[in-house]
């Protein structure tokens, strides 16, 4: 019988083997701006859209310059690039190699000076040290409640000042796509996607001492993603 702890490796190796392999070719070219089919454009669309909402809340509050941010499953870079450009220090990280050297390649593209920023391959449950702001986006949606609750403890513990986490609501609403989509199975189907309830997640960043500050909801045909701007308390 799998115990909790080897399922949770069991989750973890089979995101991570996921993300430097199919989905690491598909997740780059999602998050590129080459030819895609539509659904992945409508999902490239909406992650921009996330994208731009949290680089939005950070500009407004006109700090950039003076503050660290960990960017936990930082994916290519799609984030921590543009932080890096506003000035921000940032430390990209990702449990997937594949995913931090595309990263550190866009960095080294986009970047005329990319000495504020600096990549890790590492699970987010590893992290060590403290920054001002933590971001996770888009990457419970890889677990399920149990250790998406774990994973939020530990960011919150790394947490200075702010953390701000994305995920897929679980609305009765998307409950109903998402079991149509698992009717109709593709080949660019991935893992397992997760949805979580708002009010349990806003539960879990109160229970670890923060309280909501600013929250959005990104939604297109085929991306949902609720934003939530945590503040310590
Ligand atoms: C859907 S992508 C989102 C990437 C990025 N946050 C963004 O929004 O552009 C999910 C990312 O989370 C990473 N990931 C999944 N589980 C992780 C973990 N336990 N620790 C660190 N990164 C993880 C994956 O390798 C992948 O790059």
């Amino acid at each position: 019988m799998t115990n909790t702890v080897d399922k949770k490796l069991d989750d973890k190796t089979i995101v991570k083997d996921y993300f430097n392999s199919t989905g690491f070719d598909r997740w780059r070219r999602i998050y590129g701006d080459g030819d895609v089919n539509k659904v992945q454009k409508d999902i490239r669309t909406g992650h921009q859209q996330t994208i731009d909402t949290v680089v939005k809340w950070l500009k407004e509050d006109n700090n950039l310059g003076e503050i660290s941010i960990c960017d936990a499953g930082c994916g290519v870079g799609s984030l921590s690039i543009p932080l890096a450009q506003s000035g921000a220090t940032i430390y990209g990280s990702d449990i997937s190699e594949k995913m931090v050297s595309e990263a550190q390649i866009r960095a080294k593209e986009t970047l005329e000076d990319d000495s504020k920023i600096t990549f890790g391959v590492k699970d987010l449950e590893e992290l060590t040290g403290k920054y001002h702001t933590v971001i996770c986006l888009d990457v419970l949606i890889h677990y399920p409640q149990d250790e998406a609750a774990k994973m939020i403890s530990h960011l919150a513990s790394l947490t200075e000042s702010r953390l701000i986490i994305s995920f897929a609501p679980k609305t009765l609403c998307l409950t109903i796509l998402k079991k149509i989509g698992e009717l109709f199975p593709g080949p660019s189907k991935t893992t397992r996607a997760y949805q979580h309830k708002e009010a349990d997640i806003i539960a879990i960043l109160e229970n670890n001492g923060f309280s909501i500050q600013r929250n959005d909801m990104t939604s297109t045909r085929f991306y949902y993603s609720r934003i939530l701007e945590a503040i310590k308390n």
